[in-house]
């Protein structure tokens, strides 16, 4: 028995595996909704014999998979993906989403950029009018972080943003370190009036490895509610 809000995404996420062809090259996206979207897929592995080859977006998605019986293989091997389902932390009604509130917003940005299908599976809470209310996290390589982020704080207060602070992700005591062994930066900004050009100047600060905004990556948007619907943007 799921909960109301275990039920919205798992309808999302079983919704989103039926775009799934035998034979595809498949990103398999990181967060509880994602894990949704795992162990569906696993299901049609095992119970359908579908044939996919999975590339995940952090080592916590490359176990589950695994664990599911989905067959795993490194974004080398694949070159290029059929269809990427993920989760997001926000989007908007141009599908322009933030990602990154479970850290693995760079491998999830690679992989989904290589997907002919980026499909990003979600609860209606998530959606917004503009991007902003959930912190952006933007990747940073860990020598002279301190240096980094003021770089950034510096660029926000020359940005159409209603907030402005910067914090260091902790993981206890320690500084969040990511699966490619960086920092995330969380900027509370509330409101980010371009997001375009936002990620861009994000990205031109040296020592910032990405950001979380994805900007025309996402081709569909589905929705799953408590009640069982779901719903499909694109
Ligand atoms: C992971 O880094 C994020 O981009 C996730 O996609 C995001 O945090 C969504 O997670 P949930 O599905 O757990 O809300």
């Amino acid at each position: 028995n799921l909960s109301p809000i275990d039920t919205a995404k798992f309808v999302a996420a079983k919704r989103a595996v039926e775009f799934v062809e035998d034979g595809m090259r498949v990103g398999l996206g990181t967060g509880s909704t994602a894990a949704w979207m795992v162990r569906c897929l696993g299901e049609r592995v095992r119970e359908e014999g579908l044939k996919v080859s999975g590339v995940p977006t952090s080592t916590r998605t490359a176990e589950l998979a695994r664990q599911v019986g989905i067959k795993v293989i490194s974004l080398d091997d694949a070159r290029w993906l059929d269809i990427t389902i993920d989760g997001a932390d926000e989007f908007d009604g141009d599908l322009n989403l933030i990602k990154g509130g479970g850290g693995a917003l760079l491998q999830e940005k690679i992989v989904a950029t290589a997907s002919d299908l980026m499909i990003v599976i979600t609860d209606p809470s998530k959606k917004v009018d503009t991007l902003g209310r959930f912190p952006l996290p933007v990747e940073v390589i860990p020598f002279g972080w301190q240096t980094t982020k003021a770089l950034v704080e510096e660029t926000l207060a020359s940005l159409d943003v209603l907030g402005q602070q910067a914090s260091l992700r902790m993981n206890g005591e320690a500084p969040f370190v990511t699966d490619e062994g960086n920092h995330i930066i969380d900027l509370h900004l509330q409101r980010i009036g371009n997001a375009r050009q936002m990620s861009m100047v994000l990205n031109q600060i040296p020592g910032v490895v990405e950001n979380g905004l994805f900007i025309d990556i996402c081709d569909k948007v589905v929705i799953g509610h408590q009640d069982g619907r779901v719903e499909v943007e694109d």
